[in-house]
């Protein structure tokens, strides 16, 4: 399973990726005007800068609706960088987009995906990664993680090779729902990433541990 990081942080893409275990990124309009990246040349420069952190891929939405805006935009943020993957919202216009991209080779992430059958297009449309937001499901009372299900179940059936980007993944046991139901990649938070260290009884089990070595070695020997 892979761990993307969803911020446009350049702090907390450092410390996930210091971490050893960070394999992407993943950004949309809201998490760049967070960080205070407004402009399109600050835009572009920022995508660079996460660029040179990380090793995977990395996300960057697209904010034109039509077709022909889309591909003008989709094609200059993957000039920006070999990691780039071009983010593209869930539309009728959208999916033409990321038919045009996939025959062209350019790594498409179809996001604000919140059905099946949404799903199921966006991988015949040819896109790399297809993004269910969990959290907003869960929010207005539909089971997010339901959806992941169903999504590994088609793309199994046909063998798709689009890859299931669980995402809006809010706390812990978001991520490991879906590490148990077999989404491709999960992006969340920083938090939900060292969310997975804790445990209490690691910290006592820890400090019995030290204590007792303290104890044995405290006269030398
Ligand atoms: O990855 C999508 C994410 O940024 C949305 O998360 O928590 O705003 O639903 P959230």
């Amino acid at each position: 399973m892979k761990f993307f990081i969803d911020t446009a942080n350049l702090n907390e893409i450092r410390e996930a990726h210091e971490l050893g275990v960070l394999d992407g990124v993943t950004t949309n309009p809201t998490l760049m005007a967070k960080e205070g990246i407004t402009g399109k040349n600050n835009i572009l420069s920022h995508y660079k800068s996460v660029c040179d952190i990380v090793t995977g891929d990395v996300s960057a939405e697209v904010i034109a609706t039509d077709f022909k805006e889309m591909v003008r935009e989709g094609e200059e943020l993957a000039e920006i960088d070999g990691k780039i993957v071009v983010k593209v919202p869930m539309t009728r216009d959208g999916i033409k987009a990321i038919k045009y991209f996939s025959d062209r080779e350019i790594k498409t992430n179809c996001t604000l995906v919140f059905s099946a059958g949404q799903a199921l297009l966006a991988a015949k449309a040819g896109a790399s990664y297809v993004s269910p937001f969990i959290g907003r499901l869960d929010d207005v009372s539909t089971d997010g993680l339901a959806l992941i299900e169903q999504m590994v179940l088609i793309y199994n059936n046909y063998g798709f090779e689009t890859e299931i980007l669980a995402a809006s993944v809010r706390h812990v046991m978001h991520l490991v729902q879906c590490a148990e139901l077999g989404a491709d990649v999960v992006t969340c938070p920083l938090k939900v990433i060292t969310g997975l260290l804790k445990h209490p009884l690691t910290d006592s089990g820890l400090e019995q541990f030290l204590a007792d070595y303290r104890k044995g070695n405290a006269h030398g020997g």
